[in-house]
């Protein structure tokens, strides 16, 4: 039985954790050298969890309750029988540890060179082992295109019949707002998100209702995140000016003042009182011929839309402030420290990062808007990845883009490694930078935990990045043990920065 040592007193040491920490580390700083650095942490992290793993599958019911008792600082296998790395496990991390110069060879010309240099001097060993990495990518390479054709990419009827459904309900509430609230300053709403724009992956399942507010130019404006005490670039305040010559309710928007400033909070419970409360839904429905119902809990205002048996789609309600210069900001609450937060408007980037991942791919005929697909649909197909949304996987790709000129389609398992070990990097870093503002930081809502769990199953898949293109049937082997991860409701909607 792999995972417990029989042998109390023998090798206790050899076979425990620090044994194969220390094991993993010095082969990590063999293979990676500098600049893999940054990737130990989250190595070291993977090793701990695997270890975790086997003790906290305790081969009886009084082992388990002794294990519940104990505290993370004292670990279970001191003093008791040592238990070991199971040989799966042993090997998913040396495997881990073997590709990463693989992949970053490829991309580092200096290090392709010397690599080359050498295996043509020296070893057999060096050659073999390029060889088999080579055929490995090859069929990665394969298996990549057809999951995109299979599983990533969504048949145009089901995309129209998705669209059709959004533009009814878009429409129904265009009318009801106008007759209910004929004086609410609204521009035109209008649709957007990944279905609009062929971004859409595995299910066409989620669409944004934008729903501009007109905002009076002297009387409201906006402070960026950063020059505020909460200092966080990438969210704003928008603040109520001149009140002592126009008084409040000189602007309809007063209405949703919170200590001088516009509430997103306030402006949406606005919209939601109309939108869940007094619309008869379940009457368009049955005209629409759609079963249509508010989310609830939600953080945002959504409206569930069943358009035939088995598909929904969600329907995010989503007002949205555009300001003088052309900044978007969105009325999607900071997902932690909600309170602290409730004020601030969310910058969104969405129109303008895909207009320059698109370009990019025009001009040479690129595979990153591929690679964003595949790469959102093993988000989307693996509950462990679900944290990771369309906006940090651009943006991921367009700081590649910079340092990295080949995206033909030849090279898309190349990239899409690649990509899969810039997160990793970025991960332990505990920052994604913004590409079109690099103080924002798009990994400033996961809490240490989800980037551990990322960062874990990413760098596990790296070894073996087929397990993120299998369905979702199955669970990816090597992903957490689960236990401490809270899944959002929707999931699937997280996949997307509106806008
Ligand atoms: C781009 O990458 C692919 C696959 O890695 C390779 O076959 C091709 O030769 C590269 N093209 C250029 C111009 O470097
Ligand atoms: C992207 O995902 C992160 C982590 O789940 C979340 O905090 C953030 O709000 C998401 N971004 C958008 C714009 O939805």
């Amino acid at each position: 039985m792999a995972g417990v040592n029989g042998d109390r007193k023998g090798k206790k040491d050899d076979n425990g954790i620090g044994t194969a920490i220390d094991f993993m580390l010095s082969n990590a700083k063999l293979v990676l050298g500098v600049g893999g650095a940054a990737m130990l942490g989250i190595a070291t992290l993977a090793v701990k969890r695997m270890y975790d793993r086997t003790i906290s599958a305790p081969t009886s019911p009084t082992k388990m309750q002794q294990m519940g008792k104990r505290s993370w600082e004292e670990p279970a296998w001191v003093g008791s029988s040592p238990r070991v790395l199971n040989p799966d496990m042993k090997s998913t991390v040396s495997r881990s540890l073997q590709s990463l110069p693989t992949t970053s060879c490829s991309f580092e010309p200096d290090c392709l060179r010397r690599a080359v240099g050498r295996s043509a001097v020296g070893g057999s060993g060096a050659t073999r082992s390029s060889l088999m990495q080579a055929r490995m990518r090859l069929s990665l390479q394969e298996h990549l295109w057809d999951f995109y054709q299979t599983r990533v990419n969504i048949p145009a009827e089901e995309q129209a019949v998705a669209r059709r459904a959004a533009l009814d309900i878009c429409a129904e509430l265009r009318v009801f707002l106008h007759a209910k609230l004929p004086d609410m300053p609204l521009r035109e709403m209008y649709l957007s998100g990944s279905l609009y724009d062929d971004l859409q992956v595995v299910t066409a399942d989620h669409a944004q209702l934008m729903v501009p507010l007109v905002l009076e130019k002297n009387l409201w404006s906006s402070i960026p995140g950063e020059d505020t005490i909460m200092n966080i670039p990438g969210f704003w305040l928008v603040r109520r000016e001149n009140l002592e010559y126009f008084p409040r309710s000189s602007s309809y928007w007063d209405r949703c003042m919170v200590g001088g400033y516009l509430s997103p909070k306030s402006v949406l419970e606005v919209f939601d009182k109309l939108v869940a409360g007094s619309i008869n839904w379940p009457a368009i429905g049955s005209v629409l011929d759609y079963i249509i119902r508010p989310v609830v809990p939600s953080e945002t205002l959504t409206l569930e839309v069943q358009y035939e048996t088995d598909r929904r789609l969600y329907v995010d309600f989503l007002p949205l402030l555009v300001m003088e210069d052309g900044t978007s900001l969105i009325a999607k609450p900071h997902r932690l420290a909600a309170e602290r937060h409730e004020n601030l408007w969310r910058q969104s980037f969405r129109v303008a990062e895909t207009a320059r991942l698109r370009a990019l791919d025009q001009e040479d005929g690129g595979c990153r808007y591929a690679c964003l697909k595949a790469a959102k649909a093993a988000c989307k197909l693996n509950p462990a990845l679900h944290r990771l949304n369309s906006s940090q996987l651009t943006n991921a790709i367009l700081l590649l883009s910079e340092k990295e000129g080949n995206w033909t389609r030849e090279a898309l398992a190349d990239r899409f490694l690649q990509l899969l070990r810039a997160l990793v990097g970025h991960l332990e870093a505990g920052r994604l930078p913004c590409a079109l503002n690099p103080k924002v930081n798009l990994f400033c809502e996961l809490t240490e935990q989800e980037v551990d769990e990322l960062g874990y199953t990413l760098y596990c898949a790296l070894s073996d990045p087929e397990q993120l293109l299998r369905t979702a049937a199955e669970p990816i082997q090597s992903g957490p043990a689960g236990g401490g991860m809270s899944m959002p409701m929707n999931p699937d909607r997280q996949m997307d920065t509106p806008i």
